[in-house]
């Protein structure tokens, strides 16, 4: 190891030390921290694939005289909340957990229970859309919560950027319905 290279090791070192037993150590996410928030992204991952799903379902199924701009509210909701889902996965990795993805997984940690059937009319199933958005949206507040409460402000950022979203998304939803 050349000299300078390992004085930068020396000072790298010496940085993470004191990082750990500085007072800016306050301001990360302990060990623990972290692993509450990645399990609290994690139900946030499941609930957003249950709306996700259903928002597919609608986009294929719906029927009626304002079809074409349903069809394709619900395809472009499909789409972005699959772009969330990879997302929200992403950054569980990158607190240092794990991220399984299977139905089993998804519906054992879900907190939006899924339709047992096929909403009638277009109008119920703005219904039942607006209602999972409500409850997703309860999913997101916790888990900022904890964010916040932690100093992760990356996570905090990134679930502000969710309710952003999914309260417009239900703004035009409760407009559709008026
Ligand atoms: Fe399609």
């Amino acid at each position: 190891m050349s000299k300078k290279h390992a004085k930068t090791l020396s000072i790298k070192q010496d940085a993470e030390v004191s990082h750990e037993s500085s007072a800016v150590g306050a301001l990360y996410p302990s060990p623990e921290q972290k692993n509450a928030i990645a399990e609290s992204l994690r139900t946030v991952l499941a609930s957003t694939h249950v709306v996700a799903l259903q928002a597919r379902s609608y986009h294929w199924n719906v029927v009626g005289a304002r079809f074409i701009p349903l069809h394709d509210f619900f395809g472009e909701q499909y789409e972005a909340l699959q772009e969330v889902e990879d997302e929200i996965a992403e950054r569980v990795r990158a607190l240092g957990q794990p991220c399984f993805a299977s139905v089993q997984e998804f519906a054992r940690l879900a907190t939006i229970r899924e339709d047992e059937q096929l909403p009638k009319s277009a109008n119920d199933m703005l219904e039942r859309y607006a209602q999972n958005l409500e409850h997703l949206n309860d999913g997101v507040r916790s888990c900022l919560a904890l964010a916040q409460e932690a100093h992760d402000e990356v996570t905090a950022d990134m679930m502000i950027g969710r309710l952003r979203e999914q309260e417009k998304a239900l703004w035009m939803v409760r407009s559709m319905l008026a």
